[in-house]
């Protein structure tokens, strides 16, 4: 119930708290695919890393709204296996970005009670952006509110061909049988392990494509898609996405209730 700690003191926390009467039914796990941080500095011709800076501060908004919410679990795209053929230049300045992020905003995220987690290849992260976020994952293990769910290096289908490997190894190692295998254990190899799969995903900018985000994950999650780019999605647009979510009747393939 993270909501209850929002202290509803200035007016715009009085509007915070008019919405969470409107949200009736709040999704556990908003992923969102944040893109158009380069469309965004274009259009008011800035150069390309303006806009994943203003992204970037956009993410400690969205975050402060979302624990406020009462959102559990907050997965973010930041930066996909396929983001590696960029320009050097934009590569090593979004590899920077987790660090000014958690230089930034860290303190603020621990008084929140905000717990930090990454999934995807993190191994394969310049060193500099490991020890930053690995610093923040340690410092925030034992809090208890939202879950900043960092997606680092992350592309599904590496995530899936991992976890075919690591199946297929413990079946010649005699460790299960093919008999075994079936759709938990698959849940369980992958980065998402532990967490609940997506109730609601927000695709920012336009694009209508997943681009390699959550495959599996997102079976039977909702989808919001919007032509506003990431660092201008605010306040007004999440809650729009919320309520859409809300007035969603969710089957998982069986009949109405
Ligand atoms: C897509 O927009 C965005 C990205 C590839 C990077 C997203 C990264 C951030 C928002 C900041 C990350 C910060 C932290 C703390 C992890 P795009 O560049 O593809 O935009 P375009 O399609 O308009 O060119």
């Amino acid at each position: 119930m993270g909501f209850l700690k929002w202290p509803f003191k200035d007016k715009r926390n009085q509007q915070m708290e008019q919405d969470l009467d409107q949200l009736k039914i709040v999704p556990d796990h908003v992923a969102i695919i944040m893109d158009g941080n380069g469309r965004w500095a274009n259009k008011r011709g800035l150069p390309r890393f303006a806009g994943h800076k203003e992204g970037m501060d956009n993410i400690k908004r969205i975050v402060k709204l979302a624990n406020g919410y009462g959102i559990k679990v907050l997965t973010l795209y930041a930066f996909s296996t396929e983001n590696w053929k960029r320009p050097k230049q934009e590569v090593d300045y979004l590899m920077m970005l987790p660090k000014e992020f958690l230089d930034t905003y860290l303190p603020e995220l621990i008084e929140e009670n905000v717990q930090i987690k990454t999934i995807g290849h993190f191994e394969d992260l310049p060193k500099h952006t490991k020890q930053a976020v690995q610093h923040a994952i340690d410092r925030t293990q034992d809090n208890t509110g939202l879950i900043l769910n960092i997606a680092l290096n992350y592309g599904s289908r590496s995530e899936l061909v991992e976890t075919v490997k690591s199946i297929t190894a413990d079946v010649k190692a005699n460790h299960i049988s093919v008999e075994d295998i079936n759709e938990a254990m698959i849940s369980d190899r992958l980065f998402t392990a532990r967490l609940p799969e997506p109730d609601l995903l927000i695709r920012t900018s336009g694009e209508i494509r997943l681009s390699n985000f959550l495959l599996w994950q997102l079976a039977y999650t909702e989808f919001w898609f919007t032509d506003v780019h990431w660092p201008a999605f605010n306040e007004k647009e999440f809650k729009q996405a919320l309520l859409a979510y809300q007035q969603r009747k969710r089957r998982y393939g069986g009949l109405e209730a």
